[in-house]
């Protein structure tokens, strides 16, 4: 019982540290299904066609992408959010998006605020390239807005087939040698 109730307090000094006062610890607000088709529509939106009134999508305050696939790809360490900030993705999406074929293959299971998804996106940025499939699994955190009365991305974890992902722009492997 004081285990909790010591939890309970860290989670409300830190709720208040931040200012967050947020709807996701609001028990009547938990993500129903039409919510979660609403947020994967919203993020495969994005992907597909980003467009300037999307930032409406994503939540203003504590937004993160993390994604080891993307660092990778980018050329940078792992470990942290390529994109820490909702100011720094929508930056990106504004001067270099994805315009990803993205398929919803599966809406995974979801609870209160988080949703699992499956997805893939075969395409190729080299002419005469051979597309490859590029199948991913995110996790998105959704956060809902009291004044706008809409439901936003929080938090966006994705990891994918980065090696299909490299070769699709150009990107060449060599597969490692066999053990010896
Ligand atoms: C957002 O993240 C970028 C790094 O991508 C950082 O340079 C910038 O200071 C951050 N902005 C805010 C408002 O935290």
């Amino acid at each position: 019982m004081r285990f909790f109730n010591v939890l309970a307090l860290v989670a409300g000094a830190s709720a208040a540290a931040t200012g967050l006062l947020s709807a996701r610890h609001d028990k009547d607000k938990c993500l129903k299904k039409n919510d979660v088709d609403y947020l994967v529509a919203a993020y495969k939106s994005i992907l597909t066609k980003w467009e300037p009134a999307k930032a409406d999508f994503i939540a203003d305050h504590g937004f993160f992408d993390y994604s080891d696939s993307i660092n990778v790809i980018a050329g940078i360490p792992t470990g942290f959010p390529i994109f820490p900030n909702k100011t720094a993705f929508v930056s990106h999406e504004n001067t270099n998006p994805e315009s990803l074929p993205l398929v919803v293959v599966e809406i995974g299971p979801y609870n209160c605020e988080q949703i699992t998804l499956i997805w893939s996106a075969t395409f190729t940025a080299i002419p005469g390239g051979t597309p490859l499939p590029v199948r991913g699994i995110t996790v998105l955190e959704g956060d809902y807005n009291e004044r706008q009365r809409q439901w936003e991305i929080q938090s966006i974890k994705v990891e994918f087939n980065s090696i299909n992902f490299w070769k699709n722009i150009g990107g060449v492997c060599t597969r490692p040698a066999p053990p010896s």
